[in-house]
């Protein structure tokens, strides 16, 4: 079959790659992708927000199954543009992308079917959220409702911090149109897990858990990002955390979509914190988490179009999900200087290691093309992932696999997977 993937970065090129191994498969398509995703598809010099020229494409290639792999497209509507013309797709439709699309909504849900959340106020006036700041608990948290690439998301400490941060998000709009809603929530402390699951609109089938480090530099520290490096599993998605979650949010939430007639079928990522009263939804994501992704899709067992075509046809019930027993780290290479400005247009030198490197992937994530040469095109540049029999082997692994590549301005984290120490 003819398989064609919207997205452009590590996640996407994770994507490709699990699809390259389904026998099913005789050719990728990528819109618009990136140089290492063109080693193993052929790109599409189409954006991933070109829904009729995507479906266009698609029709005219005869394309069997998309994938989205962007938030983006998913809660612009892209698979409704898709369905409507008759195209197999994978993702959720414009109602239930939604679940990610808003955050407003998405807290209003959990509050209606009792799925744990921080406690939290909705408002679209500023002043009114001013007022109601001048008497909540510090420090605390205010959300863009809509997408902002993961930085619509303000922890402040003082009051001072909070009025300034209605500013920014309701009044200077940083995040665009995404602030013309915002969400006031409790701050909550603990560990955060990333679950990844397939969703059939019915049926969820749970992935192997995984952490994601936010913060630009070492410590936790420096501004958040899409995500400096991943592990997987979570030591922390403890046996009696995972049956919390079973009876408490992953079904729920699938339940609750369909009671609202917003039936969900693609991927739900549950962002979770584990908190001293239990695990608690910190957002949800429409899509793969990315570097999630990187270090979840190379541990799958399965045939990973069987098992979104199973989605796809509401017989996700029959699959059974299976993930190796091992574990693996992502240490992502960025261009030093993001998630504000960098430099790009760097050649990349060592790819090549990888090649024959059984268990180590180099996933691109910014890349590009130019005169023959793979150079920087982007602020998350690669996602060098190593698989190990635990994590602290794969760690290492991984950590060895990064100087196999150099760029100049190669900046990347030292301590990704520092959570894995702490859990001993
Ligand atoms: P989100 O995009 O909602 O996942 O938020 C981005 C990051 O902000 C999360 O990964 C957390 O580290 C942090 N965060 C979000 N909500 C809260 C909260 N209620 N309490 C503490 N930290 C939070
Ligand atoms: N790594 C977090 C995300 O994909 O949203």
């Amino acid at each position: 079959m003819k398989v064609l993937i919207v997205g452009s970065g590590g996640r996407e090129h994770a994507i490709a790659q699990s699809a390259a191994k389904s026998p099913k498969v005789d050719k990728i398509y990528c819109a618009p992708g990136n140089a290492g995703i063109g080693q193993i598809a052929e790109c599409v010099p189409i954006g991933a927000m070109e829904f009729e020229k995507l479906a266009a494409f698609a029709k005219g290639q005869a394309i069997d199954f998309t994938i989205i792999g962007m938030d983006d497209p998913l809660v612009g509507g892209i698979v409704d543009v898709f369905e409507a013309e008759g195209l197999k797709v994978f993702g959720p439709r414009k109602n239930a992308a939604i679940l990610e699309g808003s955050k407003a909504f998405s807290k209003d849900l959990m509050k209606k079917y009792n799925i744990p959340t921080a406690a939290y106020e909705t408002f679209d006036d500023p002043a009114k959220a001013i007022s109601y700041l001048e008497t909540a608990k510090l420090p605390i948290v205010l959300k863009a409702d809509g997408l902002a690439l993961g930085k619509g998301v303000l922890i402040c400490n003082t009051l001072e911090e909070a009025k300034a941060g209605v500013k920014e998000i309701m009044e200077d709009k940083k995040f665009g149109a995404a602030g013309n809603h915002m969400v006031v929530e409790e701050f909550m402390t603990g560990r955060e897990v990333s679950v990844l699951s397939f969703v059939d609109g019915k049926t969820i089938k749970i992935m192997s858990s995984a952490q994601d480090h936010k913060r630009a530099k070492d410590g936790d520290q420096g501004l958040n990002t899409g995500g400096m490096g991943t592990f997987s599993p979570s030591p922390f998605y403890t046996k009696e955390v995972d049956e919390f979650c079973r009876s408490h949010i992953y079904q729920a939430t699938v339940d609750a979509m369909a009671a609202e007639g917003r039936p969900f079928t693609g991927i739900i990522f549950f962002g979770l914190m584990l908190t001293k009263e239990g695990p608690k939804v910190l957002e949800y994501n429409a899509r793969f988490g990315d570097p999630e992704a990187q270090v979840v899709l190379p541990r799958m067992k399965n045939d990973m179009i069987e098992v979104m075509e199973a989605c796809v046809e509401g017989r996700l019930s029959g699959i059974d999900l299976q993930f190796e027993d091992n574990a693996a780290v992502c240490v992502v290479l960025a261009s030093d200087g993001y998630p504000v400005s960098y430099g790009k247009g760097f050649e990349i030198c060592g790819l090549e290691k990888f090649e024959g490197a059984e268990g180590y992937y180099c996933f691109h994530a910014g890349t590009a093309l130019k005169d023959g040469k793979i150079v920087t095109s982007g602020g998350r540049v690669l996602g060098v992932t190593a698989k190990g029999k635990d994590l602290k082997e794969a760690r290492a692994n991984a950590y060895k696999a990064t100087e196999w590549v150099d760029f100049d301005n190669k900046y990347m984290r030292g301590d990704i997977g520092r959570a894995i120490d702490e859990a001993e």
